[in-house]
């Protein structure tokens, strides 16, 4: 029996990671936890609390409630909202953090997830295969923020033998929430579009290349990173991994091949320059080395099942 906490349980990753933990372990092993209510789905299949992870005091409740003793800190703000709000994506990314970190720190809890992105690189990296160790000059709020919590999970391992990793995800492709305001969420509305058989305007040009994964994917690295023995868990920063990349290019060609008439329409807006700061695709050697990471969906197969899956309401 696992007492697991999962905080943004309401968001595109949080919605799927928890009915993956409940599959996996049971539907009473893991607490789903957001400002926002749930999907049905995660609402009917277990408990659910009401909780702001900026209020250490409720979370310090709900964590004593139930027993927590694994937590999965999904809440922040992404790229693209944080450059419009960048003091409080600070406040929000940087404080959650620390208020979970420091439950493990004083032993309240036994093991941390929290995701890093491939924005903590900048346009001083190396945009090809980007290594898992490189220069890292983030220019995006967000990207800071996330390099920022790499550093100082790596610290709370060093000084307090906090058990906390982390992987830098990609840009996610799923249909079973929508995406919360980041620079990759273009790859999700495209297939919305196609699907309503409207012309899709996409705020990138048609060449922007970016590392991309689908979620079934993202979801059996985060648990199998958590499942991993910690002694083979060598990176305790955040760990690179690897789906595939494509521009928008690439993925209309595809769809259309399914929907012929589908149309695009390129109208590049703020979202372009952080998305030419980011990597065009991910070195991931490290992560298949320690803990045996491969994917298995590429863009053709991604776009199968999404255009299977997706419901327009
Ligand atoms: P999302 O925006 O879809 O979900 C975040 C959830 O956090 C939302 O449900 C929101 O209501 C909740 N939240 C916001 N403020 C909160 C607060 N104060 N207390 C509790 N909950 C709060 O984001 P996501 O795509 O699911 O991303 C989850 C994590 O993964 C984030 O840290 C994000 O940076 C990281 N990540 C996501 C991607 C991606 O492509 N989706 C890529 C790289 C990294
Ligand atoms: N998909 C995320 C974003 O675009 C990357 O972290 O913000």
């Amino acid at each position: 029996m696992k007492n697991i906490l999962v905080i943004g349980a309401s968001g595109q990753i949080g919605t799927e990671l928890v009915l993956a933990l409940r599959k996996r372990f049971g539907n009473d092993s893991t607490i789903a936890s957001d400002i926002k209510i749930p999907n049905k789905t995660v609402l009917d299949s277990g408990v659910f609390e009401k909780l702001d992870i900026l209020d250490k005091k409720q979370l310090k409740s709900i964590i004593d409630k139930h027993q927590i003793k694994e937590v999965y800190l999904l809440a922040a703000l992404l790229s693209a909202t944080a450059e419009k709000h960048p003091n409080f994506a600070w406040k929000l990314n940087m404080d959650g953090l620390f208020n979970v970190l420091d439950l493990a720190k004083e032993k309240i809890i036994d093991k941390v997830f929290w995701p890093s992105s491939i924005a903590v690189f900048g346009p001083t990296t190396p945009r090809e295969n980007t290594p898992q160790i490189t220069v890292m000059e983030p220019t995006t709020v967000y990207g800071i923020s996330k390099l920022a919590g790499e550093r100082w999970c790596e610290y709370y391992f060093n000084q307090y033998n906090v058990d906390v990793r982390s992987i830098r995800y990609p840009g996610l492709i799923s249909y079973s929430s929508l995406p919360g305001g980041g620079t990759t969420d273009y790859a999700v509305d495209i297939f919305y579009s196609a699907k309503k058989g409207e012309t899709f305007n996409c705020f990138l040009k048609e060449d922007t290349e970016l590392p991309m994964m689908y979620m079934e994917d993202a979801i059996r690295a985060t648990i199998n990173l958590m499942e991993t023995q910690k002694e083979n868990i060598k990176i305790r920063s955040s760990y690179n991994i690897a789906g595939f990349s494509f521009t928008p290019k690439d993925i209309y060609d595809e769809i259309k091949t399914n929907i012929p008439n589908f149309s695009i329409n390129y109208q590049p807006d703020f979202r372009q320059k952080i998305a030419d700061s980011w990597p065009k695709s991910i070195d991931d050697q490290q992560a298949k080395k320690d803990w045996n990471w491969t994917p298995e969906f590429n863009l053709k197969k991604t776009i199968g099942t999404m255009l299977k899956n997706i419901r327009l309401s």
